[in-house]
């Protein structure tokens, strides 16, 4: 059976093709996950795709990529990312291979996006590529847990 990754998407993604396209540009948050579907299969794994709004929602989801023992999680946060020590602690907690992601670069914009607290618990940051970022972190991720591409 394929290896499950879980892709997490937080607060506020859901507007994503509508919300300030200027920053985040005009693809949905349905395109995010086909392509993160599409890039997981030419490494021979499956996407779990799953947004919330809720910050304990996140925690829940995180034990539950725990509990089902994914192979790698790629996370956008949202604005969760520059608050939250419990999203934090739930990815230490589960000990699995992480890739954070924002389709923005943070780092220049406003100087409270500067601080992730998801950076401190994962491998990887992808910041300001779009929406590609999200196939780039999946590719970071498949090289990083030895999943080979199909030829
Ligand atoms: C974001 C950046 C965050 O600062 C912001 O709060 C978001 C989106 C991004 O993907 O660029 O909601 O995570």
């Amino acid at each position: 059976m394929a290896k499950t990754i879980y892709v997490l998407n937080g607060p506020n993604l859901n507007l994503l093709g509508t919300r300030e396209p200027d920053i985040y540009g005009r693809q949905t948050l349905a395109d995010v996950e086909k392509l993160c579907r599409d890039t997981a299969a030419r490494f021979r794994l499956s996407a779990e795709c799953r947004q919330t709004n809720r910050e304990g929602e996140l925690v829940d989801l995180i034990h539950e990529a725990g509990s089902k023992q994914a192979a790698g999680i790629i996370i956008n946060a949202g604005a969760y990312s520059h608050t939250s020590i419990a999203i934090h602690d739930a990815l230490v907690g589960v000990r699995i291979p992480t890739v954070e992601v924002h389709v923005s670069n943070v780092y220049a914009r406003e100087s409270f996006r500067h601080q992730s607290f998801i950076a401190k618990a994962a491998f990887a940051t992808l910041c300001g590529f779009g929406i590609e970022g999200y196939g780039l972190a999946i590719n970071g991720l498949a090289a990083r847990i030895g999943a080979v591409a199909k030829a």
